[in-house]
């Protein structure tokens, strides 16, 4: 379903590619959504800046400082020009109160994130099993990914860049490079133009739950 929002163009601002909207740990009174153009979420950890996630049109930032009166929780920038709508504390209680359908893009976002950080927890918790951790990060975008074509097949091929799963396995890419040699190794992993084949994934689920029973 697509929203109206014309009747809130008072509330629009623009920010060039590049522009930081707003950084981690700063007091936040707005919260965005993103009419066109993209918005990397970031967190600086030591000298590294770890992605989180790169929202599109139709998603929304910043809510979380303002629900839970919390400095940010990350820093946002601008991938790309940006048309953003920009809601204060009580411009949002009203849009709340009028538009039922952003509080449900609201609540299906919040379950996405819980969801995320859940199976962020359960690949972390693989410790110093690389493998186990890469493999899980398979089976996380498997299960994210909607599938056609036939059921019977257990190939599944990963457009994702290494530095997307390092991110989720929470490894450097170098981390995630020797593993990927290593699957490549055992036969299991082909890198095919840029893409990562995974010929069964049934034997990335078994080694997942392997591991998860020892
Ligand atoms: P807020 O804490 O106000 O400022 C940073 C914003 O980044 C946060 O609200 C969320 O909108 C967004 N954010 C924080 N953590 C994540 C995450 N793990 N994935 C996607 N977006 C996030």
């Amino acid at each position: 379903m697509t929203m109206d929002l014309s009747i809130f163009n008072r509330f629009a601002i623009t920010k060039k590619g590049g522009d930081i909207i707003f950084c981690e740990y700063e007091p936040g009174d707005a919260f965005y959504l993103i009419q066109s153009g993209q918005v990397k979420i970031v967190k600086i950890v030591g000298e590294l800046e770890k992605t989180l996630d790169i929202l599109n049109p139709g998603e929304f930032f910043g809510e979380m400082a303002l629900l839970e009166e919390a400095p940010r929780s990350a820093t946002t920038i601008a991938l790309t020009d940006l048309k953003l709508l920009e809601f204060n504390r009580a411009n949002f209680e009203v849009l709340m109160q009028g538009q039922p359908q952003i509080v449900l893009n609201l609540l299906k976002l919040f379950s996405k994130r819980i969801y995320d950080q859940k199976r962020r927890f359960m690949i972390l918790n693989f410790g110093d099993d690389h493998q186990a951790r890469v493999a899980d990060v398979f089976l996380m975008l498997e299960e994210n990914q909607t599938r056609t074509g036939d059921a019977e097949d257990v190939t599944r091929v990963f457009a994702n860049s290494i530095e997307d799963i390092a991110n989720w396995a929470g490894l450097s890419v170098q981390k995630v490079t020797e593993v990927l040699k290593q699957f490549v190794n055992q036969r299991r992993v082909e890198l095919n133009q840029g893409k990562i084949v995974v010929k069964n994934i049934n034997d990335f689920t078994r080694l997942v739950k392997s591991k998860r029973q020892e």
